[in-house]
């Protein structure tokens, strides 16, 4: 057996043989077949990338039909129940597990980079008192380029190194100041004195106290949820991560670029929708009368159904659990009983079954988030902060990897060719 297609162009009769290597042939292959030699060369017309990869990568692994996901070869299952996000956020940048020395390292660097310049505060007390707080995370993670103008050095490793230890220390300190200037409240400074995921509990929540002590399971849960979210291979905000990285731009600007593709509701906004929709039905009694409605094509399930997993989202059940240790310290979110109930009768029916829909990783994480008191404008930034390693592993792995070029992707051009151009002034005479 040999590792090539054979393609036969029916227009010319002629045969070509393209190598396949890791099971994908090269794009760049098809550009050969032409029917002349002057006319460009066949393109796969491929929206939204459905069946294109753009790079190789060796940080995350997904196989949606059995449901396995794994940051660097590890399963999710096990990096959630046995690891914490800060060690998950050095496996997926460096590769490997860190030693003692290494993570204890890590983990002085990032607590000492979590403060931000004093004018950062000040242009975020700029926004409107209503501000979106993505919106306020994507412009001032953008901003962070214009106080480290050596990032744009991105072919030094120790200059890359430099500022995905800074972004990951900031991300949650922007978080949570576009937090509470939404509340009207004042910003609170790190407590280095905290772990990654305490600290950022603590700019949130702390008022007047001394020092904030969030409920210790709490914290495991939300650092759970971080660890979830911290990396999803090519998705759409990782795409756009590296598209605008391609350009070799600094990876302020690029993860700017990530947040703001994060921030549409297909790609980070689900959970607020399950929100709405299990408040919308409103008690267990009505699941019955919804499930007509999704079947009959007038409602859609939110928080289930996946482009990639067709078996269960490996998040999802770990999220479920995780559900009750959080429920247990601030009491149970009457709409759980809802959800549990929904995703029973859904998964007993034939019309989810035959169209593989499970619950995804967003069916339960908008309880949770809910039951932290985050508002649902909320969601996204924490969904951000989490996925902010996987941004940056990403875009450090395209940066040394000599096959990439600026991202540019071909068009089938359908417009019109070769027009007269007549002056305004002869066509408005
Ligand atoms: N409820 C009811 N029916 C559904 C649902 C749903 N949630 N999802 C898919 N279907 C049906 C479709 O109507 C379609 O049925 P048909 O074959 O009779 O036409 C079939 O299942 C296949 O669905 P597609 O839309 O082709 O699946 P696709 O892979 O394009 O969409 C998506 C995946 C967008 C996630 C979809 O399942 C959906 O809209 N789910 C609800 C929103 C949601 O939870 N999104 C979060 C995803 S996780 C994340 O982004 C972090």
């Amino acid at each position: 057996m040999t590792d090539s297609l054979t393609v036969r162009d029916n227009r010319t009769g002629s045969e070509y043989d393209l190598p396949i290597t890791n099971g994908a042939i090269k794009g760049a292959d098809l550009g050969k077949i032409k029917t002349s030699e002057d006319e460009p060369g066949l393109a796969v017309y491929d929206p939204g990338f459905v069946n294109t990869a753009s790079c190789r990568s060796a940080v995350t692994f997904i196989d949606g039909e059995k449901g396995i996901l794994e940051y660097r070869g590890y399963p999710i299952e096990q990096l959630a129940e046995k690891s914490n996000f800060l060690e998950v956020a050095y496996l997926l940048i460096h590769g490997d597990l860190p030693t003692k020395e290494q993570y204890d390292t890590w983990q002085h660097e990032i607590t000492y980079h979590t403060f931000v310049h004093e004018n950062v505060k000040s242009f975020m007390e700029g926004f409107r008192y209503d501000a979106h707080p993505m919106g306020m995370l994507m412009a001032s993670v953008g901003a962070l380029s214009t106080f480290y103008p050596d990032a744009g050095q991105i072919q030094d490793p120790k200059n890359r190194h430099m500022q995905i230890i800074r972004m990951i220390a900031k991300m949650p300190t922007l978080g949570a100041w576009s937090f509470r200037h939404a509340q009207g409240k004042p910003f609170i400074y790190p407590d280095n004195d905290l772990s990654y995921t305490a600290n950022f509990l603590s700019m949130l929540f702390k008022m007047s106290e001394r020092r904030y002590d969030a409920d210790p399971r709490l914290v495991k849960a939300l650092d759970i949820l971080f660890i979830l979210h911290a990396d999803h291979e090519q998705n759409c905000s990782t795409n756009a991560v590296r598209s605008v990285g391609s350009s070799q731009v600094d990876p302020y600007s690029a993860v700017s670029a990530g947040v703001g593709a994060l921030y549409g509701p297909l790609h980070g906004g689900a959970n607020e929708a399950v929100l709405r929709m299990l408040r919308r039905i409103g008690s267990v009694e009505n699941i019955p009368d919804f499930i007509k409605g999704v079947k009959d094509g007038n409602e859609r399930l939110m928080g289930f159904g996946h482009r990639v997993y067709k078996n269960h989202d490996p998040r999802a059940t770990i999220i479920k659990k995780a559900c009750d240790d959080v429920f247990e310290v601030t009491g149970v979110n009457p709409l759980l009983a809802i959800a549990k109930e929904l995703e029973k009768i859904a998964l007993e029916d034939d019309y989810f079954i035959s169209r593989k829909l499970y619950p995804n990783v967003d069916f339960y994480s908008g309880l949770i988030y809910e039951a932290f008191q985050f508002p649902p404008e909320m969601f996204t930034v924490l969904f951000a902060i989490g996925r902010t390693p996987g941004w940056l592993a990403q875009w450090d792995e395209l940066v040394q990897d000599k096959e990439q070029r600026i991202a540019r992707p071909k068009q089938v051009y359908t417009g019109q060719r070769q027009l007269t151009f007549v002056p305004a002034s002869e066509r408005w005479a």
